[in-house]
This record gives structure tokens, sequence and C-alpha cells, in this order.
């Protein structure tokens, strides 16, 4: 075991360098005790402390109290984190009301600590390690003296990753009680130049598009307001340099680990600085803290890449496959499954899913998942939420009697729930009308026919979980699809006084992951999945507990090439649930083939979502091939690099290749045809240059090198939405 100090401080420059073999960050402490950010980036060997924070006498930038140096103004230093006054009029990191209702704090260092490992977040996930030799963490403590008030930032360097893990925790170790109004989870200033940033805008059915801007004067956000990660904005951004591409250039990465409320801030200030600022969303937020009482934020991964945004997404899927997701299958091949939804919706008995069932065995599926439906009296979706009890009328011998049924055929079975959720005809309401989330006094808003649980309370989760519990004992259950269909907007706790209410939706957050805690534990057997109407709440917090993510409620394969592309700049393909649907798509309306739609599908964990039994022979012929290509190929897919070759309005090409460099999958897609078109190269990446591949359709051989340099023409289909698949393999 190697225990090479992976953070030092140097007492004479008063600098800590953490650094690992491809990064370093450098965090400076300035005048007065105020912690300043010095240089993120790649790897500097021979530090000798001579970049420092300049100063400059600047009109209306103000000085420390009592001091004359005109100088030195916290205006323009590049700080680690920021408070709401003390003269840094940028976007503040902490937002304080203190007792006497001013906003006023001066964070300043006191000490710091480093250790090895990473320390759990208290209720939070987070990034981990398995053995603490594999990163070093350094906890800085600066303290507002007349507060009391300590903030604790915490940087995590891991040894083999591009990755540093931050979050801010405040401790309250004054006398009298203060309100948090805003505690950002990590702040980076960055010096004058000119850069982007990437976001994952979207909607439902339209999720985590790439959408690439300046960098201007004043302030960008990017956030949630609806109670979830949101469908609308991902809680991922990345900045770089305007040159950066796919395959060259800088680039930072910052993944917010939470699935609620998020703010993403970056900040042009007067000088040209950037300030990045990420973290729960004050919006509907204020958090009271007593003496003595800690508040710990959530993580945020930040990453780097000096090699384009296939090297960001590289780090990123190698840490939250490896050291973010905990289930026992984060690296298992992850079933190929049949989902009964877009074939049948509510509208099932059990002699129907009997028959996708026989079709599934036969076309050598592996695992049948029962989605909405199967419980109270649910045929629309306007009742029965809360009541997880399995419906008579639809399974009259039961669930665990219909599930020994598909284990029968030699598939597993899987199970669709929505935990978080209460319909108003449902015994749970007529139980419990408290549990629902709702603002006195007023008619609460409706979303699908149902409305939210409020999760912040013990009771409510206890109900959910003994429900869940019943039916997990009594059942044989192999994964389990977690769904979310509404967003947030009665915002009201009936457990929480007045002054309080601005907790009630980091509450929620808190007890979703406590529930998931609890069953994730109580359940390490069973796959969980996350959805929310799709691709919803599709996020770093939530992959630690479900290991895989519905990607989206469309199902278009020509839809899902952007959504796809936009998905996996942050999360790693075992992440993405994918299926084959029917044609025309029921989203859409659009024709597509049943290649196409596999190939879409294949990148990513493959399913199926249409009924099985109403294809044709010719039809399952296919499916038969490529469920069995998928098995061939689906560890590649899965777990190898994963990456984009090209995205243009017109064209695609994704491909997949192992970690020894043997096994390579390409697909590449034409959105429409066009008459004259041009003969179009495909050039691969991440060969090995010196080995010899075989394609594995056509034998050809072709050298590592020549693929990645030359490459190869493709041939030309002349139909819309085509594509095509390469296989190679390494010849030894
Ligand atoms: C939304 C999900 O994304 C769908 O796949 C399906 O499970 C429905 N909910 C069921 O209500």
């Amino acid at each position: 075991m190697t225990t090479t100090n992976l953070i030092e401080f140097d007492e004479t420059n008063q600098t800590f360098h953490l650094h690992n073999a491809s990064i370093s960050y450098l965090i400076g402490l300035d005048k007065g005790g105020f912690v300043s950010h010095l240089y993120f980036g790649r790897r500097i060997q021979h530090y000798h402390g001579q970049l420092k924070n300049p100063r400059r006498d600047r009109g209306f930038s103000d000085n420390l109290p009592g001091s004359k140096d005109r100088a030195f103004s916290l205006d323009f230093l590049l700080q680690e984190y920021s408070s709401k006054g003390d003269g840094d009029f940028r976007s503040s990191a902490a937002i304080i009301r203190q007792t006497d209702g001013t906003r006023s704090a001066f964070f300043t260092y006191d000490h710091y600590v480093i250790e090895w490992g990473k320390p759990k977040l208290a209720g939070l996930p987070a990034a981990y390690v398995e053995d603490p030799a594999e990163a070093q963490t350094l906890s800085l403590f600066l303290t507002d003296q007349p507060s009391g008030l300590t903030v604790i930032l915490k940087y995590t360097i891991y040894r083999d990753r591009n990755v540093i893990a931050r979050s801010t925790e405040l401790v309250n170790q004054g006398k009298t009680t203060v309100a948090i109004e805003k505690l950002a989870s990590m702040q980076l200033d960055l010096p004058a130049q000119s850069k982007q940033v990437i976001s994952l805008p979207g909607a439902h059915v339209n999720e985590r598009h790439l959408e690439r801007a300046e960098i201007n004067f004043g302030r960008k956000i990017f956030e949630s307001r609806r109670g979830t990660t949101s469908h609308q904005m991902n809680n991922f951004i990345a900045v770089c340099d305007p040159d950066t591409n796919e395959f060259q250039g800088e680039v930072y990465g910052f993944n917010l680990v939470y699935s609620g409320n998020h703010q993403e801030e970056i900040e042009k200030d007067q000088f040209g600085a950037l300030r990045i600022l990420a973290g729960i969303n004050p919006d509907q937020f204020d958090w009271e803290l007593k003496p003595t009482a800690r508040f710990q934020t959530p993580e945020v991964l930040l990453s780097y890449s000096a090699t384009g945004l296939n090297g960001l997404s590289a780090t990123l899927h190698a840490l939250l496959r490896e050291r973010v997701a905990r289930s026992k299958f984060k690296a298992q091949p992850r079933p190929i499954l049949v989902n009964n939804w877009e074939a049948t919706f509510w509208n099932f008995n059990e002699p129907k899913l009997r028959e996708i069932v026989d079709d599934a065995k036969n076309l050598g599926l592996e695992m049948f998942v029962l989605d909405d439906g199967w419980f109270g009296h649910r045929d629309k979706d306007d009742s029965s939420l809360g009541d997880w009890h399995v419906s008579e009328k639809k399974f009259p011998q039961g669930l665990a009697h219909f599930s020994k049924y598909v284990h029968q055929q030699g598939l597993q079975f899987g199970l669709w729930v929505e935990p978080e959720m209460i319909s108003l005809d449902s015994d749970l309401y007529r139980q419990h009308p408290d549990y629902m989330l709702r603002v006195p006094g007023r008619e609460p808003s409706v979303s699908r026919e149902q409305f939210v649980l409020d999760l912040g309370r013990k009771a409510v989760r206890e109900n959910v979980h003994q429900q869940l519990k019943a039916i997990l004992d009594h059942c044989q259950i192999e994964y389990i699809k977690w769904d979310m269909n509404r967003h947030i907007t009665d915002v009201y706790s009936a457990a929480l006084p007045a002054h309080r209410q601005g907790e009630v939706l980091h509450r929620y957050v808190l007890g979703l992951y406590q529930l998931l805690e609890e069953l994730t534990t109580e359940y390490p057997d069973i796959l969980w999945e996350g959805c929310s109407g799709g691709g919803g709440r599709f996020d770093t917090g939530l992959m630690y507990y479900m290991p895989q993510s519905w990607v989206s409620d469309n199902t278009d394969a020509i839809a899902r090439l952007q959504i796809q592309t936009g998905t996996s700049l942050a999360y790693p393909l075992s992440s993405m649930e994918s299926h084959v649907s029917v044609s025309p798509n029921q989203q859409t309306g659009r024709m597509a083939s049943f290649e196409t739609r596999g190939h879409v599908a294949m990148s990513g964990v493959l399913g199926y979502e249409l009924d099985l039994t109403k294809m044709t022979p010719t039809e399952k012929a296919i499916v038969k091939k490529q469920i069995a290509l998928y098995k061939e190929i689906r560890m590649t897919v899965q777990y190898g690099q994963f990456i984009r070759l090209v995205h243009t309005n017109n064209r695609y090409a994704w491909m997949f290749v192992n970690s020894d460099k043997t096994d390579v999958v390409v697909f590449s897609f034409k959105i429409l045809s066009e008459a004259q078109p041009d003969f179009k190269i495909l050039k691969l990446a991440g060969l090995a240059p010196e080995r010899l591949y075989r394609n594995a359709t056509t034998n050809e051989v072709m050298g590592g090198d020549e693929l990645m340099l030359t490459g190869f023409y493709e041939e030309n289909q002349a139909e819309d939405f085509s594509s095509a698949i390469y296989h190679l393999v390494a010849v030894d």
C-alpha cells in the first residue's frame, strides 16, 4: 500500500496543495485569515508558492474593517468560500440570518485537519472509498467570531481519479439560534478568462440535451425549484474553454450529489473573474440552526479533464459506477428485461401478462417487469397510490403466485412502485389525510391526480416502509422500479411550526434518502432502479441507492439519440436503462426500423417495452438476434469506456471499448437520408494503436492506429433513421 500524501500544507507559503498524478488544487491563506483559491487543473510537480492573489486599489471595492490597506478587497479576491456581508458583492456561498436579523458574517481561517479516507456525510449520499489509502480529506475550519459559527470546508482528493469531492458543514458553536438562507456545497473562483458552460436542460420526454453557451458578464443560473432534480434542468454543469471539444481541451465538471431543489450559478464579475457555486437551491429554503446544531450540505463532485469532454465523462463514469453506486449489481451484467407499461398501460390481467412472459422466455429475455396498475383498484392514474396491496381483480391468486409463474419460465421478476405519492382515492388518504404535503386552507394543486407524501416525517416513512416490506417479504422480487410522477407544489408540513416551513423540501429529500437507505440495506439482493416520469430524477444522489435509472419516457430511438448523448456526459452507461418500443412510437408517432430502435437501446441497458405477443415472426427473429448480440457485447457496453465520436444534427456515432481494449462496439446513426451525401469517414478512438482488430461480421482486419487515424468509409443507407453496428475484436 502506498501512503504518499495527497495533501500537503506548506507553512512558509501558507498554501495547501491537493494533488495526485494528474491534478493539482491550490489553496492559500491570505490576509486577515481569508482562504483564497489559487489554482485547479493539471498536476504541478514543482510548486514553489509564487502564485498569490494580486492586490490593487480598485474604486468601490471596499477593504477589510479597520484596515488602511486599500489594495486588499474581498470584492475581487478569489475565495474558497464567501458569505453575505463580508464585502464581496458577488453571489455569496453562505447567507446566514443572524439572531439580530442581519446577514453579516466574516468566515476566517482557524485550523485544518488532514485525514486518510473520506468520512461519510450524515444522512446524505456521497462518493466513498473502499480503502482509506484511496483518498485523503482536508477539512478547513473557518469561524465567524461574533456569532460563533464555524464553516467546515471539506475536500477529498482521490489518488487515481481526477476528482475532488467537496462539501460544506456549518456548526453553530454560538449561544443563539441562527437561520441558514443559503449554504452552497462549494465555490470555485477562477481568474479572468473566457469560458463556456455546458448544461443539461430539458422537459418531460425530452431530458438532458447538451447545451453550450458563452459565459458573459452577469449571473447565469441553472436550477430546479420543483422539489426534485427535475427533467427541466439536471444538476450537472461543465465549464470549459471555448475550443474544448470531445477529444481535447480543458473542462471542469460539477456534479451535485442531491435529488431535490438545486442551483448551479456562474457569475462573471466586473473584472472578468468567474465564480461557480453549486448546492441546495436557496429558493424556499430556510433552516433553523440552534446552538450546537450542525448542517451538512450535499456533496459536489468536482472533476477535471485536460482531454476534452470524453475525458471528463470517462472520469465520471468510473467514479459513479465504482464509488457512488453501492449496489452489489454495480459491476454485474444488468438483466435484459421486458416491461409491460407501453404494452398494456393499466389494462391487463394475469392471462395477458403470462402471454408476454411466455414470449419473453422464447426470445431470451431475462426479466419481466410489472409496471403501474397491479395494486389497489388502479385502472387509471386517479387512485390507489399509497395502498400497496395487490389488486385481487387482476391477480386473483395473488402476486406471489404470478411471480412464481414468471420464475418457472426462467425469468426474474421486477415490480414498479411509486412510494412517495398518495391518491385522494386511497385508504392511506382516508386514514391519514395529514400525511400529504398541503398548505392549510388552500386547495392543493393537482398533477396526474396525485399528491406528495410528507416523507420528512418518520411516521409517513414507516407506513410506506412497512407496506413495501410486506410485498417484498411475501413475493420473490429481483428488481424494483421506484417511480415519482409529479413535482412538489404544496410546501407545508403538518409536523413543523410556521417559522420552519423553509425546511420542508430539504427534509423531504433527507426522508427519501433515509427510506432508501433502510430498504436498500434490508434488500441488498434487489436491483433498484430510479425513475421519475422517465428521467426526472436522473442524478448522482439517487445513484448511491439505485445503480440505474429509466432515462426517459420518450422511447423514440431518434429522440433518444440526443437524450442519451446528453445523459452520457455525466452518467455511466450502466445506469442508463433504454428500451425498444413499438413503431410508430407512442410519444412522437415516428417510425423507425427494429434495427435502429435496437441499436439505440443497446447503447445502454437494453430492455423491451412493447407487446411481444403482437410482433410478427420476422420481428421476433430480429429481437431474438438483438438479445443474443447484446448478451455478447453487454459487458463492454455497460462497463467499457464510452466515447462520443460524432454528434451533429444529422449524425451520431457512439463507441464502447472494454478495459483491455480487446472488444470494441461502435453504433452509427444517420437521421435523415440525403440525395447526394458526402463520403463519411468514421474515425475511432481509444483503441490500442499497435493491435489488430477483426470486424466480427466481415472478418476484415485493421490496425488500431489505422482505425483511429485513417478511419473507414461508412456505407450510405438510402433511408431515414438508419443505423449500423461495427463489432471489432482484437486479434491476438
Ligand atoms: C412513468 C414512468 O416513467 C413510466 O415508465 C411508467 O412507469 C409510468 N410512470 C407508470 O405510471
